[in-house]
């Protein structure tokens, strides 16, 4: 798998200490608050794995799925839930924790039905990395774990057709 890609951005250990201060960040902010933690499906996983065993704090855990890009490497613009019904975040602190903001259509999406259907106290985000470039939608996240170049990078939960979210390392792949 590692022979696919054309460089490294971040190790096993770079990923682990960026890790260790976000959280710090979030349990600091969230410390005394109902907190729903709601991981974006499937890209969040190991993210939301390694990130909420370092936050001591009661939370609830829900998870969501959707998909916008169909086994490409450029979104749709098309977000799908798979599941219409959300998790009861009524008067509950809700962070929202994925993988990657790009092009900002997912998140937006996300946040706008939430905002439709439910009342948390707060909704805030959270992602792993965060593409510098223009994106489709107003949207920014609260907290992000690394900026990097417009590239598309796998590992550590990010796929490409549903190759690599096992690599314990993000990477950028050969083309
Ligand atoms: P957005 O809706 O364009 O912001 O993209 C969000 C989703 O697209 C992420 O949750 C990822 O699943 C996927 N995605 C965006 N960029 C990449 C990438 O570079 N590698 C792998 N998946 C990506
Ligand atoms: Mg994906």
């Amino acid at each position: 798998m590692q022979s696919d890609l054309k460089k490294v951005l971040y190790r096993e250990d770079q990923i682990a200490s960026r890790l260790d201060g976000l959280a710090v960040q979030i349990t600091n902010d969230y410390q005394g608050k109902d907190l729903s933690v709601l991981a974006i499906l499937n890209g969040s996983l190991i993210f939301m794995a390694d990130l909420l065993r370092r936050i001591p704090l009661p939370l609830r855990l829900d998870c969501l799925r959707v998909k916008s890009y169909h086994g490409g490497t450029v979104s749709t613009g098309r977000v799908e839930f798979d599941h219409a019904a959300l998790p009861d975040i009524d008067r509950r602190h809700v962070l929202l924790l994925d993988d990657i903001l790009d092009s900002g259509n997912t998140l937006a999406a996300i946040i706008e039905t939430i905002r439709a259907e439910a009342r948390p106290l707060s909704l805030k985000s959270c992602v792993l990395l965060r593409k510098m470039k223009e994106r489709h939608r107003p949207i920014e996240a609260d907290y992000v774990g690394f900026d990097i170049e417009d590239e598309f990078v796998v590992g550590y939960g990010l796929d490409y057709q549903e190759q690599y979210r096992n690599l314990p390392l993000i990477g950028v792949l050969k083309t």
